[in-house]
């Protein structure tokens, strides 16, 4: 019942002409699937992204946004500025910017709060690094990344968070989690938001997988029962393999 969401984060690549390039390849190769079709990209495509997709099933998403509406904050972008191009999705507390750009789970918190409030999606991340997984700490790590990430959100707007569960040690590495441990901590996550909300609840929101994803495992991974979709960087530049991670 869970509609799967297959989103691509681009992270710190490619210009406008190679964006629409991307885009131009992809269209008529994603455009019969069930699937949930996102693209996240650096702020400076956003717009042409968005414009290419018109008519098309594919999302555009940013990478982060400020959890302010406006202010002397250089560098930023606001959920209203996102809105005002026709940004639908917005990536919030990815391990990278909590790693170099000081973002905590209390900046995930605000930030996922104001997206919504806005009706803008956020797809919140999070997820252990490998000191923490070797200690045993995966869950825990997670469970308060979580609980503190939908502080105050209600029961109405937690269904419409994606959550995006990205082991640390497996982002751009090679190394894949084993879809049956994805699994498991993601069934676990489903059970921390359950006690947050209600089963119900819980049921109806999407938990993705991310790290190493590639056109290699994504069946796999995709066929696990509380995996509902790939949050993917290196294997999203290329449309071909774009393409094939869509049509799993
Ligand atoms: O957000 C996607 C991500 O961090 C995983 O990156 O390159 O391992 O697919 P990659």
């Amino acid at each position: 019942m869970r509609k799967p969401i297959i989103a691509g984060n681009w992270k710190m690549h490619k210009t406008v002409a190679e964006g629409l390039a991307f885009m131009d390849a992809i269209k008529p190769e994603v455009s019969g699937t069930d699937v949930e079709v996102l693209v996240c990209a650096p702020f400076t495509l956003l717009p042409s992204l968005v414009e290419a997709a018109k008519g098309t099933n594919i999302k555009i998403g940013a990478q982060n946004m400020h959890y302010e509406d406006h202010g002397a904050f250089t560098g930023e972008v606001s959920a209203d500025m996102l809105l005002d191009i026709g940004v639908t999705h917005v990536i919030i507390g990815h391990s990278e910017r909590r790693q170099y750009f000081a973002e905590t789970d209390e900046t995930v918190n605000l930030k996922t709060r104001k997206a919504l409030s806005k009706g803008l999606t956020p797809v919140v991340c999070c997820g252990e690094s490998l000191e923490q997984r070797e200690a045993g700490e995966t869950k825990t790590v997670c469970k308060t990344q979580i609980v503190k990430a939908f502080e105050n959100i209600s029961l109405a707007d937690a269904s419409k968070v994606v959550v995006a569960y990205e082991p640390i040690w497996a982002i751009g590495t090679g190394k894949t989690s084993s879809s049956k441990d994805a699994n498991d901590v993601i069934a676990y996550i489903r059970e921390v938001l359950a006690a947050l909300y209600s089963t119900e609840v819980s049921e109806e929101i999407r938990i993705q997988y991310g790290g190493s994803v590639k056109p290699a495992n994504v069946e796999e991974i995709m066929n696990e029962t509380d995996i509902d979709g790939a949050l993917v960087g290196g294997a999203s530049l290329e449309a071909d393999s774009f393409v094939q991670l869509v049509n799993f």
